[in-house]
């Protein structure tokens, strides 16, 4: 069940709010054009990456919000750059990539990391099954996917196809926002693809709503969901690379 309360454009630096029942989750833009999150119960928190920590003590401080853990899907700088300032300042738990996959408890809910190579060599995504979302770092990015910078073709193909398997109703929260990008990539490969020109439609009247799709809508409008095999994946990577 997942209820925007809130939405901005994120050029405004707003937080997006989403409610998932007795738990809240805050989209919080950071750097240029990258998310990090807060999934909160009550007055504590989780967070998922951590590229830049200011904004991160900002939301945490308004929101009186006590954070719990840090979630790392990958270690590129510009998702782990705030994690030491965090952690100095609020002696909070890390858990990085390289930990195994595997299910934790947080905030009275399950959390399932799983293993996504591609993007990098090891690159994890967060599954909240009990509310329906993932944060997918840059495994899907709305409407694409990372580049290779590490793993392999097949590695990121299969990846995709472990995300696909999941429920269709699962709110895919991506590490940044290339919605456009990926949406005008999107239609050069299907000119006729209706949804994804509604995708694209939809961010300039409703950009979260557009970012934040769920898995179900990543099918319909992302090209990297929609090929059969890893060859073809590496195809449509390498000409996104050129686009
Ligand atoms: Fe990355």
């Amino acid at each position: 069940m997942c209820l925007r309360v809130f939405c901005a454009s994120i050029l405004g630096m707003h937080v997006t709010r989403f409610q998932f029942n007795e738990y809240e989750l805050l989209a919080v833009p950071v750097l240029h054009d990258n998310f990090v999150y807060l999934v909160c119960r009550g007055n504590e928190a989780v967070l998922i990456d951590a590229g830049e920590a200011k904004p991160v003590f900002k939301v945490l401080e308004e929101n009186d919000l006590r954070l719990q853990k840090l979630l790392i899907t990958h270690t590129h700088p510009d998702h782990i750059g705030g994690c030491q300032k965090i952690q100095d300042r609020l002696s909070v738990q890390s858990i990085s990539p390289a930990v195994e996959s595997g299910e934790f408890s947080m905030l009275g809910t399950v959390c399932r990391s799983i293993s996504t190579p591609g993007h990098v060599a090891v690159h994890k995504v967060y599954y909240f099954p009990e509310l329906n979302v993932l944060f997918a770092g840059d495994t899907i990015i709305n409407g694409g996917c990372g580049r290779l910078l590490g793993g392999t073709p097949k590695q990121f193909f299969d990846s995709l196809q472990l995300i696909k398997q999941l429920s269709d109703k699962t709110r895919i929260f991506g590490g940044h926002d290339y919605l456009v990008a990926n949406m005008e990539f999107a239609l050069s490969t299907e000119p006729d693809n209706e949804d994804a020109k509604a995708r694209l439609n939809l961010y300039r009247t409703d950009p979260s709503a557009a970012i934040f799709a769920t898995l179900g809508e990543e099918k319909k409008t992302n090209p990297f969901l929609r090929v059969a095999t890893a060859e073809k994946f590496a195809a449509l990577r390498r000409r996104k690379d050129c686009f």
